[in-house]
């Protein structure tokens, strides 16, 4: 069955962090707006939005509707797409899908995220949904203890050293000093990390990923509509979404993530691309161990060796595989349901060569990965450069 080309053809996001005075459907027409801007001949035949809890966050369903009509685009199909922290990654996954099937010539991907308007508690709480109500939230474990756990064992397992797992964090809040819409915009050293305030046994602070507001929305096009728009383009080579066993304490290898492996073998395979040609990662580092054990899934490092890789330099700007350009998770932030959508935005970037002080040099191939849950669900797609 002949497929067609896809392209992400402009993006649009906010900054993230504190966005008080912008509600959950200001910030998604924010993003929208700057993503649809200046493309008056490509009409989205679809809308995507990611997002994880606005019903919690945000008092606000229906997500798909509102947008659109509030973009001026009521009649056009739009709908939510939910999957925990991977929601903007699975809305962009289906959207891509869909264009590439030759179902669409276009679709507009959202994902957006209201998380401070929220006590702490509750924020605590609605993050937990992603884990199954009847065993895990049911006896009080927030999703920074259950990560908590696995860090733990994964240090006492593989012989990691509170000071390899800084190694990732450091990484990137060196990579968001000069990302403009990063939550944090500091560079740290490893001791910062290591002496910041416990979280979740052994995950300090600098482990994990703040709670901000933002969002992010990108532009889908194939060939026939691409040749209306005049501008810098990248291609997505291939996606893949996978599932896991739920409960992570009931997999077989809980140091294996072998949903994220999956998926990258898929969405590479896809692409026809080998490991060797990628320019950049993008990968999901909600907590600085899941960042090591997606980088180990993925095989860009061996068995306990994600945060040693990094420590040593392998991950770093200016190596042959940095990862996380604009600051990852830890530092450009986690709004959640929207984070997926700012990975790909980011990569758009990279691959225009519109990624400023950010821009890795001769930027050709690209990944962006992102979980739901504990490598529940994982998202992967590949880009290049459009020829
Ligand atoms: N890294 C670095 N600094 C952080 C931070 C983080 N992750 N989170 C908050 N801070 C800073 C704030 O900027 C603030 O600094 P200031 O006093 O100089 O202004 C201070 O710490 C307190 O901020 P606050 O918002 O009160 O933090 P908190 O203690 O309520 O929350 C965590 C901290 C780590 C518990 C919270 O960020 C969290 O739950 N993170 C995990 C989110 C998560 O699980 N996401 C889903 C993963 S898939």
């Amino acid at each position: 069955m002949p497929r067609s080309k896809v392209y992400v053809s402009s993006a649009g996001f906010t900054k993230i962090g504190d966005q008080w005075g912008k509600s959950l459907l200001d910030l998604a027409v924010e993003a929208a707006r700057g993503a649809l801007k200046g493309t008056s001949k490509v009409k989205p035949q679809q809308i995507f939005v990611g997002n994880m809890f606005s019903a919690m966050g945000a008092r606000q369903e229906h997500l798909g509707a509102l947008l659109a009509s509030a973009l001026g685009l009521a009649g056009v199909p739009s709908v939510k797409v939910e999957s925990a922290c991977s929601s903007g990654g699975s809305a962009f996954n289906i959207a891509y899908s869909l264009v590439r099937s030759g179902v669409l010539d276009s679709a507009l991907v959202v994902g957006v995220e209201k998380m401070r308007d929220l006590e702490p508690e509750e924020v605590s709480l609605a993050l937990a949904m992603a884990e199954s109500a009847e065993y895990t939230q049911f006896v009080g474990a927030s999703f920074a203890a259950l990560n908590g756990l696995l860090a733990r064992y994964y240090m006492e397992q593989l012989d990691v050293s509170r000071e390899d797992l800084s190694a990732i964090p450091v990484i990137d809040h060196a990579n968001a000093v000069m990302a403009g819409h990063a939550q944090f915009r500091k560079a740290i050293t490893s001791d910062v990390v290591s002496r910041s305030g416990m979280v979740a046994d052994p995950l300090r602070l600098f482990d994990c990923a703040p709670v901000g507001d933002g969002a992010a929305a990108v532009l889908l096009v194939n060939d026939k509509t691409a040749s209306r728009s005049k501008r810098k383009m990248a291609e997505v080579l291939g996606g893949r979404i996978v599932t896991n066993e739920f409960s992570f304490y009931e997999r077989e290898d809980m140091l294996d993530f072998n949903a994220t492996r999956e998926a990258f073998v898929g969405a590479m395979a896809q692409a026809g691309l080998s490991p060797q040609k990628l320019s950049f990662a993008e990968i999901h580092d909600a907590f600085s161990v899941v960042g090591a054990l997606a980088l180990e899934a993925m095989g860009f490092s061996r068995r306990g060796c994600g945060s040693k890789d990094a420590k040593e330099g392998k991950y770093s700007e200016g190596s042959d595989l940095p990862i996380n350009t604009f600051g990852g998770l830890k530092a450009r932030g986690h709004p959640v349901g929207a984070t997926g959508v700012y990975q790909v935005a980011e990569a758009y970037l990279q691959l225009t060569d519109q990624a400023g002080k950010n821009q890795v040099e001769d930027a050709d191939f690209g990944i962006t990965h992102s979980i739901g849950g504990v490598d529940t669900t994982s998202v992967v797609h590949v880009f290049g450069k459009a020829s």
